[in-house]
């Protein structure tokens, strides 16, 4: 899947195969690694402490299913840190990427100018039918908006987006659907409105030491 995850000193490390050598995108480190044809393949390190995603796959997150030919639906795509090294990954898919801050957009859109598999739309994600002109249904919905509605915004876009067998990943931080409730009351709550939709929850992972009260659901549809 175009990622290593290797132990080095100790310390579980990720990173992605560079799909732009000699490019960074967020200041990540570069490294090359000799493959078994002894080509030297370049990787940028997948920092767990700026992306969710890489959080999640070093506590354990096992069950996610990222294609070289996946497409995915991205909410949230900030400047495109976590996007970029998703983009390394599918590279003969697409992601479609969703942010609505103008200023994150910009810095998203000059990412998207050198990674042709990445589609900018400057869009909201709770308004899922304005965009439904530029999307297909897809692999994968990834969720990291960190705003009170997001599960239902969630929900919406997979009725919409989602294929019949494709999973959902949303990244909940307790903080921003309640400060003033427990977070394991919070992520209990988001779950079961999950499961009232007709969700089934295949994995959970918490995001600790990197993320504090965050919590990564993995769905699918159904069983
Ligand atoms: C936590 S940041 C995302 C970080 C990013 N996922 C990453 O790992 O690189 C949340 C982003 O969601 C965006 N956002 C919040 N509400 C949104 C909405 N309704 N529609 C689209 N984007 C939204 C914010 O502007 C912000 O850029």
């Amino acid at each position: 899947m175009n990622v290593y995850l290797k132990e080095r000193d100790g310390k579980e490390e990720i990173a992605t195969k560079n799909l732009i050598p000699n490019e960074k995108v967020y200041g990540e480190q570069l490294f090359e690694i000799t493959d078994e044809n002894k080509e030297n393949i370049e990787y940028r390190a997948w920092n767990p402490r700026r992306s969710k995603l890489a959080a999640a796959i070093l506590n354990g997150l096992e069950k996610l299913e990222i294609n070289e030919d996946s497409k995915i639906l991205y909410l949230g795509a900030s400047t495109g840190t976590t996007v970029s090294h998703i983009s390394d990954i599918v590279i003969k898919g697409i992601i479609y990427a969703i942010e609505f801050s103008p200023v994150s957009m910009r810095k998203l859109v000059r990412l998207c100018e050198k990674r042709p598999n990445i589609a900018p739309i400057l869009g909201d994600a709770t308004k899922s039918k304005s965009y439904i002109h530029y999307l297909e249904k897809v692999d994968l919905i990834y969720c990291d908006v960190a705003q009170p509605n997001q599960t239902e915004l969630f929900i919406e876009n997979i009725k919409l987006f989602l294929k019949e067998e494709g999973l959902g990943i949303i990244m909940i931080k307790s903080r921003s659907i309640d400060v003033n409730k427990k977070p394991q009351k919070v992520f209990k709550e988001e779950e079961k409105k999950l499961k009232e939709n007709g969700f089934f929850v295949l994995e959970k992972v918490k995001l600790e030491p990197y993320e504090k009260d965050h919590i990564c659901l993995l769905v699918k549809k159904s069983f």
